[in-house]
């Protein structure tokens, strides 16, 4: 029977367990691949001391099998950052941010030595930008970021209905077609209004595990 996209991520999860050292702080993303790494810690928790968590989807997950979520300020700097992508260049390039945890993810994966992005094989790309590309901005800039972002070429949409777990809104921006990722990323940053945009380029992954119909293959940067 043919691998389902589950089975590709179930399988990137179980892998990414490799990478978990013994009696740590393990940081935890977000969305559907990050929720079967957590499954999978769930099997191996009396050997971690906890989580920190990049969302509260992920806090309340982890908490469900009884695996202890700590605040990254207690934790301090941690060995391991496991998640995943909406899309990640052979460069180790990726955007992130489709569920919206964008900016928790970024700060997680900073304080964090080694990250290990987990993806089925439809995430890798030649080049960023045909998944819209999330920007999290603070609501009284929205029209203000929004119109910047035009004039860098791309046409920002409000994700209707949303709101960020740090009470933000997300403008998700079309039509870029984005060769160099470190630039556009640090050319963001620099707009006030912005919080964080899904471009993790600047600290992009250390490991891939890419899901494939042929078993997990294992880039590193
Ligand atoms: C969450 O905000 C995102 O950055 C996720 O890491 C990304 O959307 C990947 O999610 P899936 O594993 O569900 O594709």
């Amino acid at each position: 029977m043919a691998l389902t996209q589950d089975d590709l991520k179930r399988a990137v999860a179980q892998a990414a367990i490799a990478y978990v050292p013994n009696d740590c702080i393990v940081g935890v993303g977000t969305g559907s691949t990050a929720n079967f790494f957590i499954d999978e810690l769930a099997r191996i928790k009396n050997r971690i001391r906890g989580a920190v968590a990049s969302s509260e989807a992920s806090t309340k997950r982890l908490q469900g099998h009884g695996i202890e979520v700590l605040s990254l300020n207690e934790a301090g700097e941690l060995p391991v950052y496991v998640d995943g992508a909406d899309e990640i260049t052979k460069h180790m390039h990726m955007l992130k941010g489709g569920g919206g945890a964008l900016t928790r993810e970024k700060i997680v994966a900073a304080a964090s030595k080694k990250f290990i992005c987990v993806c089925d094989a439809s995430k890798l790309v030649d080049v960023l930008g045909k998944f819209p590309l999330p920007v999290e901005v603070i609501p009284m800039a929205r029209s203000y970021v929004a119109r910047e972002l035009v004039k860098l070429g791309g046409q920002p949409q409000l994700r209707e209905g949303f709101t960020t777990d740090n009470g933000n809104v997300i403008l998700d921006v079309h039509n870029l077609q984005i060769m160099n990722p470190v630039e556009l990323e640090t050319t963001l940053n620099q707009l006030p209004g912005v919080v964080t945009n899904g471009l993790f380029a600047r600290r992009g992954a250390d490991v891939l595990l890419l899901g494939t119909p042929d078993g997990v293959k294992t880039l590193t940067a």
